[in-house]
């Protein structure tokens, strides 16, 4: 099903990302910023300059690089941290899979430098893998197709949750002890992934995977307050259009949307004008500052098909299902008119969920909506952050995302995975 392609160990110079203030590239306030290069406030973040793999490397942890081929042709980019015992004494080598969420890549979970979850993970001893799922900007490849070719555009939800997952988590076993297994953490979109991929294959899943994670788990989200919702309705004819007017890569592939965001990077008033209309979708409140913004800019948009984005806008009309095509391709693709939803409560992998009562994008009520509809056995446990800040992007950015996040998260997955 999957084959491993190469795997690069990774080696870089390191250029000269220390030294005086010339090289500031972040701010604690938007004022700061007018002043950012003679401001002994602002300081440099490796976040906002550099991709996954540089992160890693640049801040002294171990990094490899893997090519997972799905069966379909497209050519995955996964980064490992890993923890085989000779560079971390506190090794347990459990592998632990990343999967970030919409119009986001792997970066999302390096975003605060040490006290990112990854390192924490690694630091605790998991065997740490990343992510990216086809079409991110790490994941661009294929072995017939490229970006321009509309046809590689054209991938759902479905993908990602029944090709690629499988395929990444055959890779990863691939390459830990004998009968090891994952232990999967989702952010977002992340989580809706793991909860097809469960409800598709729930043997394979209670086979291989120890516990799903779910950071903002996005199931039905018919409670969502994020002006998406307002958009989500017509979703099929934006995607009509985008294929009449053959602008599948201009509204999916990261290069360009990233240009959208170019604006938003000029001056302090813009980045506060962006991150406030940014923060609409994920709560007003938040707990990240300024000084993420830079880090935030550099990556997202992560790139993704527009059709898995008119698939989530289908969980925000209530349907947890596969991909609702027009009936007659429904018909020869399922059999049925309408696309089958995926039933949850099949899942009997230990599930353990995490929310935040300041998420506008996946709200509390539907958190909890989740929870009540898996099975009994793989309710492992359901925690609410009830704080007056902290959105949906503060489970990655936020300042105290370690301290209120995966500090009692590590905890929690120490206690599964106690032999
Ligand atoms: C930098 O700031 C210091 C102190 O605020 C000031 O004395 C100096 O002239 C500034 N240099 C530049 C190049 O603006
Ligand atoms: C790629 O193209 C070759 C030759 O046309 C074909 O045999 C193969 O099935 C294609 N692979 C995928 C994954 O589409």
């Amino acid at each position: 099903m999957a084959a491993i392609l190469l795997i690069l160990t990774f080696w870089f110079c390191i250029s000269n990302v220390l030294g005086g203030t010339e090289n500031n590239n972040v701010c604690p306030t938007f004022e700061d910023y007018y002043t950012i290069k003679n401001n002994s406030n602002c300081w440099y973040d490796l976040g906002a300059d550099y991709v996954a793999p540089e992160i890693i490397h640049l801040l002294g942890y171990p990094v490899k690089i893997y090519k997972v081929v799905t069966k379909d042709g497209y050519i995955l980019t996964v980064y490992r941290i890993p923890n085989d015992g000779s560079s971390n004494p506190h090794a347990k080598k459990h592998p632990v899979y990343l999967q970030h969420g919409l119009v986001a890549t792997s970066n999302n979970f390096l975003a605060l430098q040490r006290d990112s979850l990854a390192f924490v993970l690694w630091e605790a001893g998991y065997d740490v893998w990343l992510g990216n799922y086809r079409g991110t900007f790490p994941s661009e490849q294929h072995v017939n197709l490229t970006t321009n070719d509309p046809e590689f555009w054209s991938t759902s939800m479905d993908d990602v949750a029944l090709i690629d997952l499988p395929a990444i988590f055959h890779t990863i076993l691939s390459h830990s002890e004998p009968d090891s297994q994952i232990i999967y953490i989702g952010h977002s979109l992340g989580t809706t992934f793991a909860l097809m991929y469960g409800s598709e294959f729930p043997e394979e899943a209670k086979e291989i995977i120890k516990m799903f994670v779910l950071l903002c788990p996005a199931y039905t989200l018919n409670n969502m307050i994020s002006p998406y919702k307002v958009f989500a309705p017509y979703g099929n004819w934006v995607i009509d259009t985008v294929r009449e007017l053959r602008l599948e890569r201009i509204v999916s592939e990261a290069k360009e949307l990233g240009r959208l965001m170019v604006p938003c990077m000029e001056s302090p008033p813009l980045m506060r004008l962006c991150m406030q209309f940014y923060n609409l979708f994920y709560g007003p409140k938040a707990d990240f500052g300024p000084e993420i913004i830079p880090v935030y800019f550099r990556q997202l948009p992560g790139g993704t098909s527009i059709q898995i984005l008119n698939h989530a806008a289908d969980l925000v009309l209530g349907n947890f299902r596969k991909y609702n095509y027009l009936p007659h391709i429904n018909i020869q693709k399922y059999g049925t008119p309408i696309a089958p939803l995926f039933d949850v409560s099949k899942i009997e992998v230990p599930t353990y969920i995490v929310y935040s009562t300041q998420d506008w994008a996946t709200p509390e009520k539907d958190a909890n909506h989740l929870y009540r509809n898996l099975n009994e056995k793989a309710r492992y446990g359901i925690r609410k952050i009830d704080l007056p800040y902290f959105n949906h992007i503060d489970f990655v950015m936020g300042r105290h995302a370690r301290q209120l996040v995966y500090d009692p998260l590590i905890r929690v997955i120490n206690q599964a995975v106690k032999p």
